[in-house]
């Protein structure tokens, strides 16, 4: 094999005429031939795993192969009394076992309770060139109906079934080219994650909107920014489930300075959207809506804060609360179309939207909590360590018992490497003792 380094001079050009067109086939013969891709290496990339290739060439473009991650089930949830499966695809360890953990924690407390808002997003029309914007603001507001029905025209499924456009809010914002009419239709996607659906119709009310206002419409876009689908998670846990009172307290004080401090709100966050996005890559969301939509809310007071509290009850238990938008659909998009998204909804037994925002809000929750646990305990290392070294050790070529073995002696050496993985493989199988 190659190394990745490459041992051929760089791409001549990366003009590639028609490419769009070529089957996989064609495409990935033509970058092996560009970069010198090996038979083995070729052969590789060309597994698409349990993605079917007419699917898979559709999704996206210009397909050459596939990439895959594992896919794992998180154990122990019982969300709104109710035992759960969660199922997650990620690449770093620790957050399968981490999230299984503290879910085991939270259950000694009855487990975490959660619920989602109604499915509402937002479709932006952006309006410019507008005279006298305030007057014209109201005007729009005079013809709502009118506006409204004309969105739901294009989607009467979505209608019948009790969601479609139900509102409008219209502001001036003040731009650098002076005031422009931003309109929001307030959307029920009911079970889609929306995109499609508010998108149609933002672009469909546009020219109604150029003629009420006189102006010109711009961008005709949903916003990211789903701060009607908000999804809250609560649990409360006996101080011995966590380590005793003492945890209680220290990870209050992690939750404090969270609250205090930017820098570590970041991190805070980071680690609720480990389980958050775990569950959304599982399940063929839009990962990068749910990430985008969570940090804007985490910055709505103006100073970036953590998404969730932990605190301490009168009782001396650990009570910890989290609240983010939640942008998620069980129809439409990859869930659609990725068959392994649709198993993951049925070993969820997801039935709903709402269901799988609540499911994943009270992820977020248990990953904050292992995380956030961990820190002022053991620290974090120690746990990554420890599957660090089963991932070299696998590397290196130990297979069956001999994982732990290897990994175990590196551990105890102190010495996790990739180096010293393969010495002590190569030693295992020389029949030495290690
Ligand atoms: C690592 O992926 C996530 C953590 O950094 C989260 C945290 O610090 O709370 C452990």
């Amino acid at each position: 094999m190659n190394s990745l380094a490459g041992d051929h001079s760089m791409v001549e050009s990366s003009r590639l005429p028609g490419f769009y067109k070529k089957s996989i086939e064609e495409r990935l013969d033509l970058i092996s031939q560009l970069v010198g891709l090996d038979e083995e290496e070729k052969k590789l990339l060309r597994n698409l795993g349990n993605l079917d290739e007419k699917i898979a060439d559709a999704m996206i473009e210009n397909v050459i192969g596939g990439m895959t991650y594992p896919f794992a089930i998180a154990t122990n949830f019982k969300i709104n009394g109710r035992d759960r499966l969660v199922a997650m695809v990620i690449e770093e360890s620790s957050v399968v076992a981490a999230a299984s953990n503290a879910a085991k924690m939270l259950r000694e407390g009855n487990g975490i309770i959660a619920v989602a808002d109604k499915q509402v997003m937002i479709g932006q029309i952006h309006i410019v060139n507008v005279t006298a914007p305030q007057y014209k603001a109201m005007k729009i507001l005079e013809h709502k109906e009118e506006i409204l029905d004309h969105a739901n025209q294009q989607d009467p499924v979505l209608v019948k079934l009790g969601g479609g456009a139900q509102d409008l809010e219209v502001r001036v914002v003040d731009t650098r080219r002076g005031p422009a009419i931003i309109v929001h239709l307030i959307v029920n996607v009911l079970d889609a994650m929306g995109a499609n659906a508010v998108n149609t119709m933002a672009e469909s009310i546009a020219p109604l909107l150029e003629k009420i206002t006189g102006g010109e419409v711009r961008l005709r876009i949903i916003s990211n920014y789903a701060v009607y689908r908000i999804a809250r998670a609560w649990a409360r846990a006996p101080p011995e489930a966590v380590g005793g009172p003492e945890v209680v307290d220290k990870i209050v004080d992690a939750s404090i300075l969270a609250e205090a401090d930017p820098y570590r709100a970041v991190t805070h966050n980071k680690g609720i959207m480990n389980g958050i996005i775990a569950v959304a890559l599982a399940t063929g969301q839009d990962h990068r809506a749910i990430e985008a939509g969570a940090h804007a809310y985490a910055a709505r007071t103006g100073v970036y804060k953590p998404l969730s509290y932990w605190e301490k009850d009168e009782d001396g238990y650990l009570v910890g609360s989290l609240e983010l938008p939640l942008q998620v659909g069980i129809i439409g998009g990859a869930v659609r179309v990725h068959p392994i998204a649709r198993l993951a909804l049925k070993i969820m037994e997801v039935k709903t939207a709402r269901d799988l925002a609540e499911i994943m809000a009270a992820v977020g929750l248990a990953q904050n909590l292992a995380a956030v646990r961990a820190l002022v305990t053991e620290g974090i290392q120690r746990g990554h360590m420890k599957l660090h070294a089963k991932n070299l050790a696998v590397m290196a070529g130990a297979t069956g018992d001999l994982i732990d073995k290897v990994a175990q002696k590196m551990i105890e050496d102190q010495r996790i490497r990739f180096d010293y993985a393969k010495e002590l493989v190569e030693k295992l199988s020389r029949g030495e003792p290690l």
